[in-house]
């Protein structure tokens, strides 16, 4: 009994671990020094990925125009048991007011189309996607009928709508995650743990 509490511990740790802006950033930019264009024109789905919280969305909303993205979308699973508590809303950013309205706890998904200086400040930063959204202007922002489960049916369009995938899965689900991914098709860049290229599932896909 224990023991089984622990590994549920455990798992459940390694399913809310938040990827840290530096990593993300340092990984997406190794791509585009092979290749300054892989992202161009893409849509890059994170489907795993409350946009209040994670650095995914923080980092491919703060790059859109630098890696040249055709379109974002992220999209949350409700019963995350960390959801707000680990990062705020758009990160750390105190000077952020925070946006009204929708409940947090539903899942939602964001889908950005357009990034720029909306309110005029002379930059571009997280303040103006908050306002975008308030706005609800060229950029979706909606709550998803169901739970946001990455195999959902209303998941899975919006994978079929995208060009590469990039999060950080639930470690838990992490095969399922990975043969999803196969079995539409698509590019990805994904946080895993090492041990997971030993089973049975992902070696051969890596052989
Ligand atoms: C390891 S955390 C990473 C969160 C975020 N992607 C990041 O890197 O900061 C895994 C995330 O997947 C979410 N999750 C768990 N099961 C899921 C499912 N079946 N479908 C979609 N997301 C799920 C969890 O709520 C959690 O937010």
């Amino acid at each position: 009994m224990a023991n089984s509490n622990l590994t549920n511990a455990k798992k459940v740790k390694n399913d809310e671990f938040y990827t840290q802006y530096g990593d993300i950033q340092k990984e997406i930019e190794a791509y585009l020094e092979y290749n300054p264009e892989v992202f161009k024109s893409k849509v890059i789905y994170c489907n795993c990925d409350d946009p209040y919280e994670s650095n995914f969305f923080r980092y491919f909303i703060l790059n859109f125009e630098k890696l040249g993205l055709k379109q974002l979308i992220t999209t949350s699973y409700k019963p995350s048991p960390v959801a707000n508590k680990q990062l705020g809303l758009f990160g750390d950013d105190k000077t952020l007011t925070k946006l009204k309205g929708r409940p947090k706890i539903n899942a939602n998904k964001f889908i950005i189309n357009v990034v720029g200086d909306i309110d005029g400040d002379g930059e571009f930063n997280l303040k103006d996607i908050a306002q975008q959204l308030k706005e609800n202007k060229y950029n979706e922002w909606a709550p998803l009928d169901g739970d946001g489960d990455f195999r959902s049916d209303e998941c899975v369009e919006l994978l079929k709508e995208s060009d590469i995938v990039v999060t950080n899965p639930p470690f838990s689900l992490f095969r399922e995650y990975v043969k999803q991914l196969f079995d539409y098709k698509k590019k990805f860049v994904i946080i895993g743990n090492m041990n997971a290229i030993t089973s049975k599932e992902i070696f051969p896909l890596i052989k």
